[in-house]
């Protein structure tokens, strides 16, 4: 037995013994005691950012990596160490109050749904899932376990994005016209790729079968799907729209309180069996809300390079849109968000002189704490969450279904006019690792 494991037996008897857990809304003056899940990437800053809580106590840490402790361990010294989250789960029991889930996408809601039944509170990266059906059983668990939420997303919080919301509700454009949502990037390297890489042994620190977890079986490929590479790859990730959706397309979802698109069609590079492409277009209804000028309002992705038309923008002439952002269209006047910017207004002859009010910021993962301690609810929630996920994951669907309009019964999860799409809404999970939908 090591030290982490002796030291833990240690803590973990105390918990049986007698300190009380949690109990959700009355426990102002104690910590919050968190176990962290991806400890490296943006687990590493998910841990250190929610751990610069005063009331945050890291108790435990999991990564199928066990070269992954050290950056954490420096941060956090003393915390045990997992390799299998269930294993970590358990032995905590009552001793821990709340969970940030940090690895690839594929195994986000598997992770955060054992979380939630169990009655921990759970701050969740982006997108909150790998398909659709995943990202409405996180919105039902969360209701029905009544626990406190959040998408990792974490530039919801941050000025650039409250000042565009506020300016957006604040009626500047007038109503919103049309929106386009861009991100530059075509992918990380494997998007034009057919078929799995030449496999090769798995490093003795990591454990390739708990990484894999829902995935269909594949052999480990050095350096091709884990660290990071696993975005382009259809069974672990989400492509471009996967990795930048939730967040480029937050603050239009916020400022207009967008939930379910009614349509959704897509055209893209070309794709294969492997992964996504390197670049699509998607284009997007969604019925009309107090925020909108019509009965519906379309909203369009770009990515891979794509870009909507300048002109669109009402720029000066020699104006050029940002790499990646969003461009929305009111009656008044065009709003630039650039990702990550502060939000430019046009055409200059009416806002040249437009002073633009900055709303302050404040800390995505301070808010969930302080929301799991009061019993409060965070702005990122999974109600919210789901449906802005539900979105992204529903371009990615549409992409497998190039040039076709799909009908999108968002209270039924039918397509309408594809049935046979409807099956890309939910993914095929590896035997013994099925997850079972909310209860
Ligand atoms: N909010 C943001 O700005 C932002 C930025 C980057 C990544 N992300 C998101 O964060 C998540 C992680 O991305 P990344 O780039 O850090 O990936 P990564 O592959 O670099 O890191 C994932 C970490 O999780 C560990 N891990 C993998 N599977 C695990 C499992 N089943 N149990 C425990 N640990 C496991 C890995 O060993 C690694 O330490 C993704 O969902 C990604 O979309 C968000």
């Amino acid at each position: 037995m090591n030290t982490t494991r002796r030291t833990f037996l240690k803590t973990s008897s105390a918990a049986i013994l007698g300190f009380p857990a949690l109990v959700r809304g009355v426990n102002l003056n104690s910590n919050l005691q968190i176990a962290g899940v991806g400890c490296s990437g943006k687990g590493l800053s998910d841990i250190t950012e929610t751990g610069s809580h005063p009331k945050a106590k890291f108790v435990g840490f999991c990564d199928v990596d066990t070269t992954h402790f050290d950056k954490v361990d420096a941060k956090f010294p003393g915390v045990s160490h997992f390799q299998d989250f269930r294993e970590m789960f358990a032995r905590l029991g009552d001793g821990f109050d709340g969970v940030t889930v940090s690895t690839p996408d594929h195994m986000h809601a598997y992770i955060s749904l054992d979380a939630m039944r169990r009655g921990k509170h759970v701050y969740c990266q982006k997108p909150l899932s790998h398909t659709v059906w995943e990202a409405r059983q996180m919105r039902l668990q969360a209701a029905k376990s009544k626990v406190v939420t959040q998408m990792g997303n974490q530039i919801h919080s941050a000025k650039e994005y409250r000042t565009a919301v506020k300016l957006v509700r604040d009626g500047v454009l007038g109503k919103i016209k049309e929106v386009h949502s861009w991100q530059k990037n075509p992918g990380n390297g494997y998007t034009k790729l057919t078929a799995p890489p030449a496999s090769g042994p798995v490093p003795a620190s990591l454990n390739w079968d708990w990484w894999l977890g829902v995935a269909p079986q594949r052999e480990y490929a050095p350096d091709v799907y884990h660290p990071f590479k696993w975005r382009d790859w259809q069974d672990f990730g989400a492509g471009t729209m996967g990795d930048f959706g939730c967040h480029i397309m937050d603050p239009v979802f916020t400022a207009l309180e967008l939930t379910s698109p009614i349509t959704i069609r897509a055209e893209s590079e070309g794709l294969n069996a492997q992964t996504w492409p390197s670049a699509e277009t998607i284009r997007y209804v969604f019925p009309g809300t107090a925020w909108t000028a019509g009965k519906t309002l379309a909203l369009t992705w770009y990515d891979g390079g794509r870009l909507p038309d300048n002109a669109l923008a009402q720029m000066p002439a020699d104006g050029k849109l940002p790499g990646s952002g969003s461009l929305l269209i009111g009656e008044g006047g065009t709003l630039i968000l650039p990702h990550v910017g502060m939000p430019q207004l046009y055409p200059q002859e009416k806002f040249g002189t437009f002073e633009i009010k900055t709303v302050e910021g404040s800390s995505h993962y301070h808010a969930w704490v302080d929301a799991a301690l009061a019993g409060s609810k965070t702005t990122d929630n999974f109600d919210y969450a789901g449906p802005l996920t539900e979105t992204v994951q529903l371009g990615n669907v549409a992409t497998r279904v190039p040039g076709v309009t799909l009908e999108w019964d968002a209270a039924a999860m039918r397509i309408p006019n594809k049935p046979e799409a409807e099956a890309l809404l939910r993914g095929k999970y590896r035997e013994g690792w099925e997850i079972a939908p909310a209860a």
